[in-house]
């Protein structure tokens, strides 16, 4: 049986046609002698009518016996769907095909989850849908995921190729470069005790191409990071990775807002605007308390250590004294938080290196008319220091006012978690609205070059070590590092960090200069990583730059789920195990012998492969 449309496409017009449909049984309804059966393939379902005045008995006795997921083809004549009977919420919802033929192509077990029923597959946990991932994939709201997916990365290589980019593939046997995420290793059979590493990202290879002259590079580049995993990570994830030479920041904005554009447009039919808003890195800290802001609500964070610099409130003005910061956001709404409440949000905050977070609950006075500020704390305020809070957090009846008083960073990066977790509860509650369908881009620029790690005492890459410093700053590198900005930007939507990327460092003497004064990276050690980037940098490296977006976070933004494992076929649990195939698994002695490598822990039993 060869189908002649598919089970998304029959309207009033087909009406008298005799067609043939093929896919799964998606449901079966007997009602009032005849049955029902809605057959399902990719695009959509289809109802089906068996009525056994019309039908031989052999037939009709057949359609009897189909179950759920049955594979099928019937074919048999388009009708209207008597009145009353139509089904709005499918396109195909005015017709029905009344069979004259029926084909069974395969018989299915009973499904440990059924596929057809959104409000109960939802419910069903996380981990039985991944082990039968291919059943989960056969839900429409899944499946819905990969096709938009294959459809957005279609489109970005229409972008590109438009835009006279090459798709270049790159090595997934890379070299062992201690930069960012702990990595995987293969094991190499031909040398004993030599490994290639999975690459984390394409970076190196794509500024090699930039040296090779390809000018404009784009890939969509399977990386590998073994991070712990998250909602937002996963051991194997993909990039749009993008490089290109002779050009400046601005070109790079340029870009990724027309591809941006293009991509909203073809995937959600949302005409996005452009340019994309522009914030520093110290003023979206200073602001959010975070390097990705979700811009979509308010609750500022505002600064108050001048206020507080001759406090009496020593928390405060010892802060203040130690070169730190008070800063303070207004959580509207938020006063009714019980004891137990505020504990848990110290507790969390304490979590992030907070001190503690003091607090001023903003109630009706027992008078009923005046407001009064309930908190330990405000005894210690004279009246200058309440009425700067009063008008530069416009406080009101209502409100939670929180504090956070430490160093500049600390200070802004434990209100920016506090901000965060109060709009959830306040979203819980109904009293914020952040609307999902808004997007709110923006670029975040000026990043610091370099972190310093306390406990190593070292400085890192902010980025990467390839990061070029903004020109004027490159004297500071060797003089005060803190100082020195990288010309490095991240693309930020609704509080994700979708992308990043950076202008490069094409000079092998500033390069050098970072990797063995600054990051304090020996130069054996640097030759032996880094050698052959540096050798090909002598070669006329043009000047370049480039940026990688999530293609993964992307994804999940565009269909609107919290997940990035929804947006990917066959995603590896929190674990960073894939329940399907069972793996990681042990080997045979064999393959260990051959690769060279003895085991120090006895091999995990193996687990039983799972059920064909
Ligand atoms: P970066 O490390 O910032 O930059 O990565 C770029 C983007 O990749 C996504 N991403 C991830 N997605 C899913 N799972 C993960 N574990 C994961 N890690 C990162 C994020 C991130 O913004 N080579 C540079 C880019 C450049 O400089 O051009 C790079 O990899 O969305
Ligand atoms: P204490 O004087 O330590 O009892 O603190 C008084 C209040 O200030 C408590 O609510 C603490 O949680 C809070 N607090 C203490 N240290 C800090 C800090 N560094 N930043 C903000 N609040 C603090």
């Amino acid at each position: 049986m060869k189908r002649t449309h598919h089970c998304n496409e029959l309207r009033p017009a087909h009406i008298g046609q005799t067609v043939t449909l093929t896919g799964w049984v998606h449901s079966r309804r007997d009602l009032g002698g005849l049955i029902f059966i809605d057959v399902r393939d990719r695009e959509g379902r289809t109802q089906t009518v068996f009525d056994p005045s019309d039908l031989p008995p052999e037939l009709f006795k057949r359609a009897e016996q189909l179950r759920s997921e049955w594979v099928v083809g019937i074919t048999g004549k388009v009708r209207q769907r008597p009145a009353g009977t139509n089904n709005a919420k499918i396109p195909t919802g005015e017709v029905e095909v009344m069979t004259t033929a029926l084909e069974v192509l395969n018989t299915a077990e009973v499904l440990p989850f059924p596929v057809d029923d959104p409000e109960v597959s939802n419910k069903v946990n996380e981990e039985l849908r991944l082990k039968y991932r291919y059943l989960d994939l056969r839900r429409p709201e899944i499946a819905r995921n990969l096709r938009l997916r294959s459809k957005v990365a279609t489109a970005a290589r229409v972008f590109f190729d438009e835009q006279g980019f090459l798709e270049v593939e790159t090595p997934i046997l890379f070299k062992s470069t201690p930069e960012g995420a702990r990595e995987f290793l293969v094991p190499n059979r031909r040398e004993p005790g030599t490994f290639y590493a999975l690459p984390q990202s394409p970076q190196q290879f794509k500024q090699i191409l930039m040296v090779a002259g390809v000018e404009k590079y784009y890939q969509l580049a399977r990386c590998f990071r073994d991070e712990d995993q998250r909602a937002d990570r996963q051991l194997e994830f993909t990039q749009v990775d993008i490089e290109m030479s002779f050009i400046e920041r601005e070109d790079i904005y340029a870009l990724i807002e027309g591809l941006l554009k293009r991509v909203w447009k073809v995937a959600l039919n949302v005409d996005i605007p452009t340019p994309f808003k522009r914030l520093t890195f110290e003023e979206a800290l200073n602001r959010f308390g975070i390097d990705k802001p979700d811009t979509r609500f308010g609750m500022e964070l505002v600064d108050f250590t001048e206020e507080f610099r001759a406090s009496t409130f020593k928390v405060f003005s010892g802060a203040v004294a130690n070169g730190g910061v008070v800063k303070a956001l207004n959580a509207k709404g938020m006063a009714g938080a019980t004891q137990g409440q505020v504990e848990t949000m110290t507790e969390y905050a304490k979590s992030f290196g907070a001190k503690g977070l003091a607090f001023i609950k903003v109630e009706k006075g027992a008078d009923g008319a005046t407001v009064e500020w309930k908190s330990p704390i405000v005894k210690f305020f004279n009246d200058t220091e309440k009425a700067a809070l009063t008008s530069k957090l416009k406080i009101e009846e209502g409100d939670l006012i929180l504090f956070a008083a430490d160093q500049w960073l600390n200070a802004c990066e434990i209100l920016g978690k506090i901000r965060l977790y109060c709009a959830d509860i306040l979203k819980g509650q109904g009293k914020l609205n952040v609307p999902a369908d808004q997007f709110n881009f923006l670029w975040v620029i000026e990043f610091p070059l370099l972190g310093f790690d306390r406990e190593q005492n070292r400085w890192y890459s902010s980025h990467h070590p390839f990061t070029a410093p903004v020109t004027e700053d490159i004297p500071l590198l060797k003089t005060d590092p803190k100082k020195v900005r990288g010309q490095h930007y991240d693309i930020v939507v609704n509080g994700v960090e979708l992308g990043g990327g950076s202008i490069r460092i094409h000079q092998p003497a500033v390069q050098k200069t970072v990797f063995e004064e600054v990051l304090q990276i020996a130069p054996e050690e640097t030759q032996l990583r880094f050698g052959y980037m540096l050798d090909a940098f002598k070669y006329g490296a043009p000047p370049h730059g480039g940026i990688a977006l999530g293609f993964d976070r992307l994804m999940a933004i565009l269909c609107n789920t919290p997940s990035i494992r929804d947006v990917i076929a066959f995603p590896k649990t929190a674990k960073g195990t894939c329940l399907m195939t069972d793996s990681p698994s042990t080997v045979e002695p064999k393959q260990l012998r051959d690769l060279h490598i003895e085991l120090k822990v006895k091999q995990p039993l193996a687990t039983p492969a799972p059920k064909a």
